[in-house]
């Protein structure tokens, strides 16, 4: 029998069942998965646990990986190779990272609304976090439909915003969660992106924000101006009806596209729990300033 696809909320979020992650998916299966994502832009898929080398090989099955992002001048150890993301509280023997650590503080910067690798020329196109861990009390994964968030728009600020392009940077979203202070050296290393703010989502021909915490910059603006209109417009698209909350579950993986949705890590409790999560990114073919739409 096939991958099943269950509505969850109609053109934005569905679980896929009956298949079965830690093998090779037949490529029918994989079809289904993809025209899914093309509808929905969160994908949930339960259980079980994968490997490492199962997640990589899934997430394959939708385009080229990107690699793990270091910008810090003395690379931190990692506890996974270069090809997750590792978005757990965990240092690379398993402790729990106290409030200090640089790897924790990169990571409090997933708690403010954004999209993965939007502060690169080839942006995160498709993002698979996985859980490893029980999370008992909190650390959701918040999802917004940023269809949405552009439909909730006036008409006069649609017509503002049509076709400015925003400058993303990594440095920008750290500064803003207090994490900042980094060299000129270490900046070098992730020039700043520029992006459309209004994308066209194909499936659905219906128009979208491209927004995230790494955008800072709005092209030919004054930046005060332009931070205070991406922050108008983030709320607009993060209302409480916009929004979807995933509740971990261990051996939960969730896909989603980055194009079309902004994402955000919630608190949990106690913070000295293991929240064990691990990402891969599906980078976009070619910029999307490029891409047709
Ligand atoms: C990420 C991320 C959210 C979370 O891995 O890109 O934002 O809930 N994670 O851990
Ligand atoms: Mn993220």
């Amino acid at each position: 029998m096939s991958a099943t696809v269950q509505v969850i909320r109609p053109g934005f979020v569905a679980e896929i069942g009956n298949v079965d992650l830690r093998t090779v998916i037949a490529p029918d299966d994989v079809a289904i998965i993809q025209n899914a994502v093309d509808n929905h832009p969160v994908l949930v898929f339960r259980g079980p646990t994968l490997t490492n080398d199962q997640h990589i090989a899934f997430s394959k099955n939708f385009g080229n990986l990107s690699r793990a992002t270091e910008y810090q001048k003395d690379p931190m150890k990692r506890r996974l190779g270069g090809e997750m993301t590792d978005a757990s509280n965990l240092s690379e023997d398993n402790q729990v990272l106290g409030a200090g650590d640089r790897r924790r503080m990169n990571n409090l910067g997933s708690r403010r609304w954004h999209t993965d690798g939007s502060y690169k020329a080839l942006s995160g196109k498709y993002s698979l976090l996985h859980c490893h861990t029980e999370i008992a009390d909190g650390g959701q994964t918040q999802f917004a439909d940023m269809r949405g968030g552009y439909d909730a728009l006036p008409e006069r600020m649609k017509q503002l915003i049509d076709k400015l392009v925003v400058v993303h940077s990594i440095f920008y979203s750290r500064e803003v969660v207090g994490f900042g202070g980094f060299s000129p050296e270490e900046q070098s290393t992730l020039p700043q992106a520029r992006h459309p703010l209004v994308r066209v989502h194909p499936a659905s021909g219906r128009k979208s924000l491209y927004i995230s915490s790494h955008a800072w910059h709005i092209e030919g603006w004054p930046i005060p101006e332009g931070i205070d209109l991406l922050h108008e417009l983030t709320e607009y698209a993060t209302q409480p009806d916009n929004v979807y909350t995933h509740q971990w579950q261990v051996g939960d993986l969730t896909m989603w596209d980055n194009r079309f949705t902004m994402h955000r890590a919630r608190r949990h409790w106690p913070e000295t729990a293991v929240r064990d999560m691990r990402r891969t990114t599906i980078e976009e073919a070619a910029p999307p300033l490029q891409q047709a739409a």
